[in-house]
């Protein structure tokens, strides 16, 4: 091989160690084989030769070309992998890191309860209803066998509104989710098992009263349910929200113009240190009882076919029990405080039977 081609294979072989990174090595190839390359112009004189130089010339050239060529390829095959490299290192992550601190919100007590509730139920074949917060007194009051100078509707303080249309029937801030029932059982076929949790409104506020407050309904209808299937639901229910499988519950004859029978139900519980399940003393906890005849017949199903109980419950008070909260206004104050004290992070999950 002639000197000036010994000359551009070293300077060119030379130059490709040098390249660190892809311009680099780009560089050494366009200066060579690009279409200006060294290389390239020198086969181009090629023309201009005698034959016999140009035959031996031109063996030497492309042999040269051929090893330029191979070795710049190989090059750019090291500065791709040297790169892929750098980048795995420097894109790592190290899983020991502390994650950064940031600020995540709490789920209001309220929530959790309802969470709790529809996870308590959902296992038992409930499925979650909802109704309107303005109600229509039929939903509210009538449908549910509290006919218009019933006593119930004066007890209950209600907040009544203007007609929605000009002469209608004034409607009414609903003030129990018994409405949901009356709901669900004029759209949806029986069988079903539902809980309705949402807003309920009384005109009514001190410690234990606020004018809104949550409820949560239930209602099962199905051929051949009694007043055991009740029982036996609302136990295992009460049980598992309170994490205690001991609990002592007891069912008290009562009054509620939709059911009849009507019980409401106690637990267990120590008046003294407030400990639940404890003690020998008695807690009123939720109302219940077998849908009313009449209540079925209003939502146009055959008492003598269908069968139901239902039951109403405070969420604000089986929260306050369940966690210790002394006072009711507290859930409504928005105070971050009291929120970082009895909120819970939203990712913590819902187990069935709460700390059993
Ligand atoms: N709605 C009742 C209340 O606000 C609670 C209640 C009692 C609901 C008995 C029911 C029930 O479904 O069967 O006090």
């Amino acid at each position: 091989m002639s000197d000036d081609l010994d000359g551009l294979r070293e300077e060119t072989l030379a130059a490709l160690r040098v390249a660190q990174d892809h311009a680099a090595w780009d560089a050494v190839r366009v200066g060579t084989l690009g279409k200006s390359g060294r290389l390239t112009l020198l086969l181009k004189e090629l023309g201009r030769m005698d034959p016999e130089t140009r035959r031996q010339r031109g063996q030497a050239l492309n042999r040269l070309r051929d090893e330029l060529t191979a070795a710049v390829e190989r090059r750019g095959e090291e500065i791709a992998a040297a790169a892929l490299d750098a980048r795995l290192h420097a894109e790592r992550v190290d899983v020991t890191m502390p994650p950064p601190q940031t600020e995540s919100g709490l789920l209001h007590p309220i929530m959790r309860t309802i969470d709790e509730m529809t996870a308590i139920f959902g296992a038992m074949g409930f499925s979650v209803a909802e109704g309107p917060d303005i109600e229509s007194q039929w939903h509210n009051f009538s449908a549910l066998n509290t006919p218009d100078h019933h006593p119930a509707r004066t007890e209950h303080d209600t907040f009544y509104l203007p007609p929605a249309v000009e002469g209608g029937p004034e409607r009414v801030l609903r003030t129990q989710t018994s409405g949901v029932q009356i709901r669900t059982m004029l759209t949806r076929e029986p069988p079903f098992r539902i809980i309705a949790p949402g807003r309920t409104y009384r005109a009514d506020h001190d410690a234990t009263h606020s004018p809104m407050f949550h409820q949560c309904e239930g209602l099962v209808i199905e051929k051949g349910v009694t007043l055991g299937h009740l029982k036996g639901c609302l136990i295992e229910f009460l049980r598992a929200f309170f994490g205690k499988p001991q609990l002592p519950v007891r069912f008290r004859a009562s009054y509620f113009p939709f059911t009849e029978p009507s019980m409401e139900v106690d637990i267990g519980w120590s008046r003294q240190t407030g400990e639940i399940g404890g003690g020998m003393d008695w807690l009123e906890v939720l109302g219940s009882g077998m849908v009313h005849p009449r209540v079925l017949a209003n939502c146009g199903l055959d008492p003598a076919e269908w069968q139901g109980f239902a039951f109403g419950m405070g969420i604000e008070r089986l929260t306050m029990l369940k966690h210790g909260i002394p006072d009711l206004r507290s859930f409504y104050e928005s105070d971050l405080r009291w929120l970082r004290h009895y909120g819970f992070p939203a990712l913590s999950a819902v187990s069935l039977a709460e700390g059993v």
